[in-house]
């Protein structure tokens, strides 16, 4: 009785425009509609990106961002691992790996332009001479492609650098194509497929669907403080990730992921301790349609042990086509999932004021 009032009581919030709009104070709900708009500028742009003069004989890609710059490229690294000519690595970090040299095309991710890690790195790649193109809005990025003469993606976009992944990955996606580095992938269609997939989702889920046809609310009722586990595999790994990062920034709550089969040979040994995890940690497992059965067997194992210590858990099926819309189509559940965890926990989606703190005591 007592759990059936509480949920209609958060409905309230999640349902009511006003009391939401009175937390989303600076619309994450109208940055998140906005994804299918970026992924469709993307597959416009596709054909006529800028690649460097010297991305001639490219054995490997290597992806420089960080948070919400890197996450789209890791997006694309899942999704056309199976069509990918060359490796596709993206580095989280200002120490570029010692192979990385004039064989190496390089892409400086960073939505501000300013973040130190993806310059410190950036730099290095150029002294190695290796050919880089960077993908921002501007700041010392932009700067740094003018001044060394190294091709610039640039893209429009206020707000969050995270709510600009439709950005980060489209454009990466369509720099690998006109480097001829796909083997037999439609960019532009792979892209509008995409948007398409985030158009269903936004019907489907959308903050203006109530929460009684609403599954992505009524999955955020159940996550209500408890620490989210999302698990999946392959392409599906990145939305993982996606998921728990948005967790952190949209609702400010800790988050993990994890990733299957690895999962099957560490992680299981946990389960069960310590003794409140039971209570307190809500697992989300997802899967893709038309998965290998070996695939759906391995992970109905690893969730048959979770049940067996009691913790809760819901396996999520992404049912959207091609790798990069079932992608997509996880990253806007995830995206809205974690908007509607905020609005339960009353907090603004928008701001990161402590990241902001951070990068400005180390600048
Ligand atoms: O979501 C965020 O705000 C962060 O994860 C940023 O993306 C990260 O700090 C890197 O900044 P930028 O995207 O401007 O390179």
């Amino acid at each position: 009785m007592r759990d059936t009032r509480l949920a209609a009581e958060r409905a309230g919030v999640l349902d009511d425009e006003a009391a939401r709009r009175s937390i989303d104070r600076s619309d994450m709900a109208g940055a998140i509609e906005g994804l299918p708009g970026q992924l469709r500028l993307a597959a416009d742009r596709s054909g006529d990106l800028p690649v460097p003069d010297r991305a001639v004989d490219v054995r490997e890609v290597i992806v420089l961002g960080m948070g919400g710059s890197a996450i789209g490229a890791d997006l694309v690294a899942g999704a056309f691992a199976d069509r990918l000519r060359v490796g596709l690595t993206v580095r989280r970090d200002p120490m570029l790996p010692a192979h990385v040299g004039r064989n190496t095309l390089v892409i400086a991710s960073s939505f501000s332009g300013q973040t130190e890690e993806t310059l410190t790195a950036t730099q290095a790649a150029l002294e190695r001479g290796a050919p880089v193109v960077a993908i921002t809005t501007g700041g010392r990025l932009a700067d740094l492609s003018r001044e060394r003469g190294f091709p610039l993606i640039s893209f429009e976009a206020s707000g969050q650098p995270r709510a600009a992944i439709g950005h980060g990955a489209g454009l990466v996606l369509g720099l690998l194509g006109r480097a001829g580095l796909l083997a037999e992938v439609e960019v532009a269609e792979e892209l509008r497929l995409a948007a398409a997939a985030v158009d269903r989702g936004l019907s489907a889920w959308g903050p203006t669907v109530a929460s009684a046809q609403n599954g992505v609310k009524g999955l955020a009722q159940l996550l209500h403080d408890r620490l989210a586990v999302v698990v999946a595999n392959d392409h599906l790994a990145p939305v993982a990730r996606r998921w728990k990062t948005q967790f952190n920034e949209n609702a400010k709550v800790w988050a993990a992921w994890d990733e299957l089969p690895e999962a099957a040979h560490n992680t299981v040994m946990g389960f069960g301790s310590p003794f409140w995890t039971g209570e307190r940690v809500f697992v989300v497992a997802l899967a893709g349609d038309g998965e290998p059965g070996r695939t759906v067997q391995r992970r109905e194992a690893v969730l048959e042990l979770l049940d067996s210590e009691r913790t809760p858990f819901e396996v999520i099926t992404l049912a959207a086509g091609s790798r990069l819309a079932q992608a997509f189509a996880g990253v806007v559940l995830g995206d809205l999932l974690s908007l509607y965890l905020a609005l339960l926990r009353r907090v603004d989606p928008t701001p990161v004021d402590a990241i902001a703190r951070l990068k400005a005591r180390l600048s």
